[in-house]
C-alpha cells in the first residue's frame, strides 16, 4: 500500500497518454498549440502496461487515463485491453473530449470502461467554437448521446468561463433535467501554456453555487465520497445532478489519494506542483520494476501537503499546460 507522508493512501493514478489534443480550448493552449513532446519521448504501451502493473501491485486501484485528448494515440485501445484484464483494478476510467470516441464505444463497454468524464464547455455550436476554436460540437453531441443510449456512466465537465460560456450555465442542466449524468462546473486553473497567471478568478464554486441557486432554490446537497472532486447536489425532479469542483480553491486536498504520471513519464504529486521525477529512464533501464517501486514510493513520501504547499514550493508551475499534466 502507498501511503503519503500525510498518512494519506495513495490508491489512484492519473495516467496520461498523450499531450496532444485535437481540439484547441483557450484555457489550455494557445492556437498554434504547444511544444508537444516527440513521439521517442513519450511512454509506450509496453512502457505503460509495465508502469501500471507495477503500481498496481503497490496498492493502486484506480486508474483514469487522460490526456492530452486520450484517443489522439492510435494505439490507446491496445493499453485499455490490458488494463482492464487487471485484476487489481477496481475502477478504469476516462476523461475525454468525445471526438474521436465514436468508433470505440462499443469496445469501450464490452471492456467494461463504462466511466467516462466528458470535457464539454459549452451546449451550443457557437460558444463551443469560440472556446475550443474547432468545429467539433454536433460530433462531441451525438457522442455523447450514444454514451446515454449505451447506458454508461457520464459525468460532464464544464469549466466556468467568465466572458465565455457563462449563459450556458443553466442551460446545459437540461442535460441532467433528462438523463442519467452528472453535469459538473469546475472553477478556471491558471494552467494555459504559460501565457496565463491569476490570483484570483471570478467565478469560484460559491458564486456558480449562488448563480444556480438563483434559478433553483431548492437544491438538495447530496453524499459524496471523502475523496470526491466535486460537492454534488440534485434538483428535485430532475434525472441526474450536478456538481462544483472548486478546483482552483482547492478544498479537497486533506484526503487526496492520487498520483500523476504525464505521457512522457513525469510523476507529478500534486497538480500545483513541478514533477518530482520521471519514470522514463527507469522503464527502459534494467530491472525496472525494482527502481520503479523504490522511486514511486521515495516521491510519495515527499509530498505537499495542499495545492498552496506544493505551489510554493516552485517558481512558475503555471507554465505547464493542462494538456501535458491531463488535468
Ligand atoms: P474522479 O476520478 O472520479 O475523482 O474524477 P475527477 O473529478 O478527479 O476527474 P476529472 O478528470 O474529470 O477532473 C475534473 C477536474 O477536476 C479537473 O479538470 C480539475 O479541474 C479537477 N481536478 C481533478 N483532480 C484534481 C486534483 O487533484 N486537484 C485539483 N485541485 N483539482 C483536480
Ligand atoms: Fe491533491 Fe494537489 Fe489536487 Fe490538492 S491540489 S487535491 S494536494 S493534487
Amino acid at each position: 500500500m502507498l501511503i503519503d507522508n500525510h498518512n494519506r493512501k495513495i490508491n489512484y493514478l492519473r495516467l496520461a497518454v498523450t499531450d496532444r489534443c485535437n481540439l484547441r480550448c483557450h484555457y489550455c493552449m494557445p492556437s498554434e498549440g504547444i511544444k508537444f513532446a516527440k513521439n521517442k519521448n513519450l511512454l509506450s504501451i509496453d512502457e505503460l502496461k509495465l508502469l501500471a502493473n507495477t503500481m498496481v501491485d503497490q496498492g493502486i486501484d484506480k486508474i483514469r487515463i487522460t490526456g492530452g485528448e486520450p484517443f489522439v494515440r492510435k494505439d490507446l485501445m491496445e493499453l485499455l485491453r490490458y488494463l482492464s484484464s487487471l485484476k487489481g483494478i477496481k475502477e478504469l476510467s476516462m476523461t475525454t473530449n468525445a471526438t474521436l470516441i465514436g468508433p470505440h464505444i462499443h469496445e469501450l463497454k464490452a471492456l467494461g470502461i463504462t466511466n467516462i468524464n466528458l470535457s464539454l464547455d459549452a451546449i451550443n455550436r457557437d460558444t463551443f467554437e469560440k472556446i475550443t476554436r474547432r468545429d467539433q460540437y454536433d460530433t462531441v453531441f451525438g457522442n455523447l448521446m450514444t454514451m446515454i443510449e449505451e447506458g454508461f456512466n457520464l459525468r460532464i465537465n464544464f469549466i466556468v468561463l467568465d466572458n465565455q460560456n457563462v449563459q450556458d450555465v443553466i442551460p446545459i442542466l437540461k442535460l441532467q433535467e433528462h438523463y442519467p449524468v452528472s453535469v459538473r462546473f469546475l472553477e478556471e486553473m491558471p494552467f494555459n501554456g504559460g501565457s496565463k497567471n491569476f490570483e484570483t478568478i471570478t467565478w469560484n464554486y460559491k458564486k456558480i453555487l449562488d448563480y444556480i441557486k438563483s434559478h433553483y432554490p431548492d437544491l438538495e446537497k447530496l453524499e459524496s465520497p471523502k475523496t470526491s472532486t466535486s460537492i454534488n447536489y440534485k434538483i428535485p425532479g430532475h434525472t441526474g445532478t450536478f456538481g462544483i469542483i472548486p478546483s482552483f480553491s482547492r478544498t479537497f486536498c486533506g484526503s487526496c489519494n492520487r498520483l500523476r504520471i504525464t505521457a512522457t513519464g513525469d510523476v507529478i504529486t500534486c497538480l500545483y506542483g513541478k514533477p518530482k521525477m520521471n519514470v522514463r529512464d527507469i522503464l527502459r533501464g534494467e530491472n525496472p520494476e525494482m527502481h520503479l517501486r523504490t522511486s514511486i514510493e521515495k516521491v510519495i513520501g515527499q509530498r505537499a501537503k495542499t495545492g498552496f504547499d506544493a505551489q510554493r514550493e516552485h517558481q512558475g508551475v503555471f507554465e505547464n499546460s493542462m494538456t501535458s499534466i491531463g488535468g
